[in-house]
């Protein structure tokens, strides 16, 4: 999670638009960020604290005499590492700029030494007003970084500029300001993730213990670093992750069209999903009854997506997993060559935090050109930034040369 162990502060005025700062809010926090909320009087009018106590999972801060602790226009900068007003009133925007304090929020920012951002929104008459621009000016000038508001259709119901910027671009710009990596901005990776499920009958299916976690960090991880992720998921018990494409793919066959159908779009693949290697033959259109003797049920191999992708010798850089029980990093090797990969995350099943439910991993990466990487126990979040990492240094490998 990109912004984990970043505090920042997320203050709210009162603009309609108001309500978006619950998605900023969100997007904030699903990067991992311990975000605390501060909102002026007028902004209590358009959203509740409530609602953003619920989501931030935190305490709500309004009041500058209301508080027990004796200085929270102090307390609450302690340990932040930026802050952000969005959306930003022209009102807040010229208290900012003569350097009023009269409430809580502008009080603290009048005591603060990390990066603000200000976020404005408002009618296109009032930010066209020369007293707004140059209270922006001025807060330009003292270092304050303004994320420019954008055209559109405005709550008036006139076109205008205005417009507080795209969640997005506000999410960018705190990560910029952060010096937080968004290397994979601009790029195409699809990611798979689960186990597959081949029908038996109506009510049964084979299937193996893979719960997505590994893809599923890998979607979330690249998405935080500015990719446009398209997760293709088998059934699982996670919730889909925000801000991904969301492709449901329960069989190895429904997983296939669905990479095969977006692999034009993509620069990376990470097949990431525990696909079934074999199917039932012909799955029974009816539940199958006890018959008081044995069952034999005829198998058939699965399609082979990654080789099959492989062997297209696309530009696309292709990631694969083994989930071995002896000879790893032999048998990746293998799996390595023989689907034509760019690289393979292996990992031993068998040791203890390695295996398929568990939220960590012991990883071995080996990659085209016969690099072997040993990891030690990690959670998933952290090796899935370092297959990026990897997978970054390969595309800038294969830009060089080309
Ligand atoms: C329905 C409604 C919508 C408003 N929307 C905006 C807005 O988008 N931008 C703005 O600068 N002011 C807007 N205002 C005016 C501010 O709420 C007003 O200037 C207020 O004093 C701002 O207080 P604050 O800056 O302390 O939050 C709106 C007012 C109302 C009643």
């Amino acid at each position: 999670m990109i912004l984990a162990d970043k505090k920042i502060l997320l203050g709210v005025t009162g603009s309609i638009a108001a309500y978006k700062a619950i998605l900023i809010l969100r997007q904030l926090k699903s990067a991992g960020a311990d975000v605390t909320v501060m909102m002026t009087a007028s902004a209590k009018r358009f959203v509740t604290p409530l609602t953003f106590k619920v989501l931030s999972n935190k305490e709500v801060y309004s009041d500058l005499f209301g508080q027990e602790e004796g200085l929270p226009h102090l307390s609450l900068l302690e340990g932040c590492d930026l802050i952000l007003i969005a959306p930003a009133t022209a009102n807040f925007i010229n208290k900012m700029a003569s350097g009023i304090a009269d409430d809580l929020l502008s009080s603290l920012l009048l005591s603060a030494r990390v990066p603000i951002l200000v976020a404005p929104a408002m009618d296109s008459d009032m930010w066209k007003n020369p007293i707004v621009q140059k209270g922006i000016s001025i807060l330009r000038e003292t270092g304050i970084r303004i994320i420019e508001p954008e055209s559109g259709l405005l709550a008036s119901g006139k076109e205008g500029e205005g417009r507080l910027a795209s969640e997005d671009g506000i999410f960018e710009e705190v990560c910029r300001r952060l010096n937080i990596k968004r290397d994979l901005a601009g790029k195409v990776i699809i990611v798979t993730a689960g186990p597959t499920r081949e029908p038996v009958d109506p009510v049964r299916f084979l299937s193996n213990r893979s719960s997505g976690k590994m893809g599923y960090a890998i979607a979330i991880a690249a998405r935080d670093r500015g990719a446009r992720v398209i997760l293709i998921s088998g059934i699982t018990n996670l919730p889909k992750p925000e801000k991904v494409e969301f492709i449901s793919a329960p069989t190895t066959h429904e997983m296939r069209e669905a990479v095969l159908r977006h692999l034009p779009e993509a620069s990376i693949l990470i097949m990431a999903a525990a696909v079934a290697d074999y199917r039932p033959k012909k799955p029974n259109l009816k539940k199958l009854k006890r018959s008081g003797s044995s069952l034999s049920i005829e198998m058939e191999e699965t399609e082979d997506i990654l080789e099959e992708i492989g062997k297209r010798n696309t530009k696309t850089i292709l990631v694969g997993f083994a989930a071995e029980t002896d000879e790893v990093i032999n048998n990746a090797v293998m799996k390595l060559r023989k689907k034509n990969l760019d690289l393979i995350v292996a990992n031993d099943i068998t040791l203890e935090g390695g295996g398929f439910e568990s939220d960590t991993n012991i990883a071995v990466i080996i990659d085209r050109e016969g690099s072997v990487q040993e990891l030690p126990l990690m959670h998933k979040r952290d090796l899935a930034q370092i297959i990026l990492e990897r997978v970054m240094a390969l595309k800038e490998r294969d830009t060089a040369n080309t």
